[in-house]
């Protein structure tokens, strides 16, 4: 049986990383509440009731690197490492004749998404919004597939806002189709195993198919399903699938919405999806993810976290990288060798990967994965008068109206070379296995 959001969710549950909520909640702001209230534990959480769909809907699936461990059967901080060495042996997924995301199939006049939970995350957002899509398209020229994340606003019973542009893939292939005068058809999956997710969220190079790399993260094909109206293929166990098109020309405006950032983008001119089919399986789970929660950040930056690591393995020895809490910021610990190293190694994560701004580099004796670990070792460790690499105007995140991501600092916050005599860290011998429960 090939692994699904199913298998996935039974997996969380006997690693009690599992919430279910029983009472009814409103899709409008309180589904969103229960998330942000809860994502500090850890746990997927699982609403049975939501308001105005028969459909219960699922969150949080990966919202720290103890869940993304579970799933790639290693240890949090070897994730990473694990995420490198699968993808390494990229495997073609394999095309089979149906699966359980065609229980259900319904077009044309039979199409109706205000059957799915509305889920409207933020105050100022726009209304209700898909989040939890992957995005199927291919380019006109090669025939090549792209799988990507785009947020679409509910526009109607057919129609859905989608926020697309270059130099994003999807953004490319959709340009190419409209010089063509052509709609782009597009098949968007929802409620799918996290490595679908994953790849979803990773830039690859153009023209590579992410779902190469996320049977390359099960280690076996991803089974997919032809669609019933375009010439694409989705996931096999999905469990909702809508199917369409993009038109060619068409905008409308879409937005605001709370981004990644935790700020709302502005209303844009953007395009417009609409839904021909939808198949899906006949007790369907939906699914959402809250930009700017856990799990979008752990979502957006294992993929960067193995492209910086990579990077930085190959001018130093790397210990841990972490891009959480922010994918604009990275921390990386090292066995510094030499004294500057830490420089080269900031400058080496800057080019691995354009949207940082930050990063601190240092001693392998700092937990990365612990921010006040970081900021002690800049306190305690760092020399601002030598320690700094400022990187002036070179290329950042790319929707900067205000000028503030496109210059970069390196942060050296590694103990002095050789002086571990004065920079040991003091234990407490015990400290860290003792259980308190015993002394009480
Ligand atoms: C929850 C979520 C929502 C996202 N929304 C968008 C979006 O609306 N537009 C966009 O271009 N990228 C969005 N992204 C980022 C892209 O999915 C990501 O950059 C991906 O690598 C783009 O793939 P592509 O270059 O193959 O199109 C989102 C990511 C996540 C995790």
């Amino acid at each position: 049986m090939q692994r699904d959001l199913r298998f996935c969710l039974d997996l969380l549950r006997s690693a009690d990383r599992f919430l279910t909520i029983k009472r009814e909640v409103d899709p409008k702001f309180e589904l969103p509440a229960v998330v942000k209230a809860s994502e500090k534990m850890g746990k997927a959480v699982f609403f049975e009731k939501v308001k105005g769909s028969i459909f219960p809907v699922v969150n949080n699936l990966f919202g720290s690197r103890e869940m993304l461990a579970l799933l790639f059967e290693t240890k949090p901080e070897r994730v990473v490492n694990e995420w490198i060495g699968r993808v390494r042996n990229p495997i073609e997924p394999r095309r089979v004749s149906s699966g359980p995301v065609k229980e259900v199939i319904r077009k044309g006049a039979e199409v109706d998404l205000t059957e799915f939970p509305m889920v409207t995350h933020c105050s100022k957002d726009a209304g209700p919004y898909v989040t939890a899509g992957i995005v199927v398209a291919r380019d006109p020229e090669t025939g090549q597939r792209n799988v990507s994340i785009n947020r679409m606003q509910y526009k109607g019973k057919t129609k859905l806002g989608i926020r697309m542009m270059p130099p994003q893939h999807l953004g490319i292939i959709q340009e190419k189709c409209e010089k063509r005068g052509k709609d782009l058809e597009v098949a968007v999956a929802i409620g799918n195993h996290p490595f679908e997710t994953l790849v979803a969220a990773t830039t690859v190079a153009y023209g590579a198919d992410e779902f190469t790399l996320s049977s390359a993260l099960r280690k076996e094909p991803l089974e997919l399903v032809k669609c019933e109206t375009v010439d694409l293929e989705v996931p096999a166990t999905a469990e909702i699938v809508l199917e369409g098109v993009v038109h060619a020309g068409v905008r409308e405006k879409e937005g605001p919405f709370g981004d990644f950032m935790q700020y709302y983008v502005p209303v844009m001119e953007n395009h417009v999806f609409e839904v021909k089919a939808i198949t899906r399986r006949r007790d369907a789970i939906y699914q959402t993810i809250q930009a700017s929660s856990l799990e979008d950040v752990h979502l957006l930056a294992l993929s960067r976290e193995a492209k910086v690591y990579e990077a930085v393995s190959r001018v130093a020895d790397v210990q841990a990288v972490c891009l959480v809490p922010t994918i604009l910021s990275c921390m990386i610990s090292i066995k510094k060798q030499f004294e500057g190293e830490p420089k080269n190694v900031a400058a080496a994560a800057f080019g691995a990967y354009a949207w940082l701004k930050y990063c601190v580099v240092v001693d392998h004796d700092v937990n990365v994965f612990d921010v006040n670990d970081v900021w002690w070792a800049m306190a305690t460790r760092s020399r601002p008068e030598t320690g700094l690499l400022l990187v002036e105007k070179a290329m950042g995140f790319p929707r900067d109206p205000f000028n503030l991501h496109q210059s970069k600092l390196g942060i050296d916050a590694t103990a002095p070379l050789n002086q571990w005599e004065e920079f040991e860290r003091k234990i407490v011998p015990g400290a860290d296995s003792l259980r308190i429960e015993d002394y009480l």
